[in-house]
């Protein structure tokens, strides 16, 4: 991450005396994972940090227990919290439940509920992971991309939507939306985010066929008054879709819609060899956030002890950086990972010939005795 990005926003007054941490560890490998994370906030708190962690419910584990992906105790946990740490939601045992009590939901609610409509998902490529990569070392080395989704709107939480007979046949609805008000705040952040790295923001959106892309084509164009200094460009998401393999450092900052923001992550993310490498952010509009990791739950490996914590530490980077505006303990926790990488440990999914093939509870050990 480019150490300019520390002072995105100037801390606000005093550093709280102690953070109160709601932490959701989830589905499938979300509990081994987020005990790496923890292991890190250990540390802090052996130096001198004062951090309270709470537990809560969220996904299958909350309908499982509490008979709602998002029970009301975790909700309120989180809301009186300073920032939120979720591991990942999601198993196939719960895909058959009723639409409203799918894991999935509940982490749209809590996006929702907490206002977290600026999403930001880092996609960074270690120098040592360029083999990990799928796309060929010199297209990927030196990548370093931001990039900014919108998540409480758009095509997710869009009404009308639903499944219902009309003529005699199935049909299935969702709207895509926005509001001004929504382009426009999701706007500021991705533009104060570019102005602290390489001022270029890319707005991808498909203003040739979608209304709602052209609403947004014009506010982001407005908003772009505010921030001179910032050259924006736009691009449809095809050819964004095109351009990430094609050459993807021709982008510094994207901004872009829910549902573009969420395939086009995933897309960036195997630019940097591995999808557990990559954390995100998603902040309300006063920098309180919920921290996690972009990849999934992945139950295919749940229990093994192989998942990579990696993007989840590093999830916990972002919280000090951006909810917290610590930059030096964001900046700590970087430059260990930085180091386990430089060592050569690598869990399975990062694992070429030549490095130390770790456990999932190896690694965190290992970040924690580099830091
Ligand atoms: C993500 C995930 C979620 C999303 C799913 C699990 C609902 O894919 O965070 O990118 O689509 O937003
Ligand atoms: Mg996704």
């Amino acid at each position: 991450m480019k150490t300019s990005e520390a002072k995105f926003r100037e801390p606000q007054g005093e550093r709280p005396k102690a953070v109160k941490l709601a932490v959701l560890p989830g589905d499938g490998i979300g509990p081994e994972i987020v005990a790496q994370a923890v292991k890190v906030l250990d540390v802090l708190k052996r130096d001198g940090a004062k951090i309270e962690m709470e537990y809560g419910n969220i996904g299958g584990i909350g309908y499982d227990r509490e008979g709602d992906p998002l029970p009301e105790s975790t909700l309120k946990l989180s809301k009186q919290a300073d920032a939120v740490l979720l591991g990942a939601v999601g198993g196939p045992q719960y895909d058959t439940l009723d639409r409203p009590l799918r894991p999935e939901r509940g982490l749209l609610r809590i996006r929702k509920e907490l206002n977290l409509f600026a999403n930001l998902r880092p996609a960074l490529l270690y120098p040592e992971l360029a083999g990990a990569s799928s796309l060929k070392p010199e297209v990927v080395a030196g990548l370093d991309i931001m990039i900014v989704r919108e998540l409480t709107s758009g095509l997710y939480f869009g009404q009308p939507r639903g499944i219902e007979i009309r003529k005699g046949e199935r049909v299935g609805f969702n709207t895509m939306f926005y509001s001004e008000s929504e382009i426009r705040r999701v706007a500021h952040i991705a533009f104060a985010i570019a102005m602290k790295r390489g001022k270029r923001l890319c707005s991808v959106e498909k203003a040739n066929v979608l209304e709602c892309s052209e609403l947004w084509r014009e506010v982001v164009a407005e908003v772009a008054k505010r921030y001179p200094e910032v050259e924006l460009s736009t691009m449809y998401v095809d050819n964004a879709a095109m351009q990430l393999v094609r050459n993807p450092k021709q982008f510094d900052v994207i901004v872009t819609s829910n549902l573009f923001g969420d395939i086009l992550s995933d897309e960036a993310s195997m630019l940097s060899g591995s999808i557990g490498m990559l954390p995100s952010a998603s902040l309300d509009e006063h920098n309180k956030g919920m921290y996690e990791p972009i990849h999934g739950s992945a139950p295919d490996i749940a229990g093994r002890d192989i998942a990579n914590p990696l993007a989840t530490i590093l999830s916990v980077a972002m919280m000090y950086r951006y909810t917290f505006a610590e930059a030096a303990t964001a900046d700590r926790i970087e430059n260990a990972v930085k180091q386990v990488i430089a060592q050569g440990y690598r869990t399975s999914d990062i694992w070429t010939a030549g490095g130390t093939k770790v456990s999932c509870s190896a690694m965190g050990d290992a970040v924690v005795a580099a830091m």
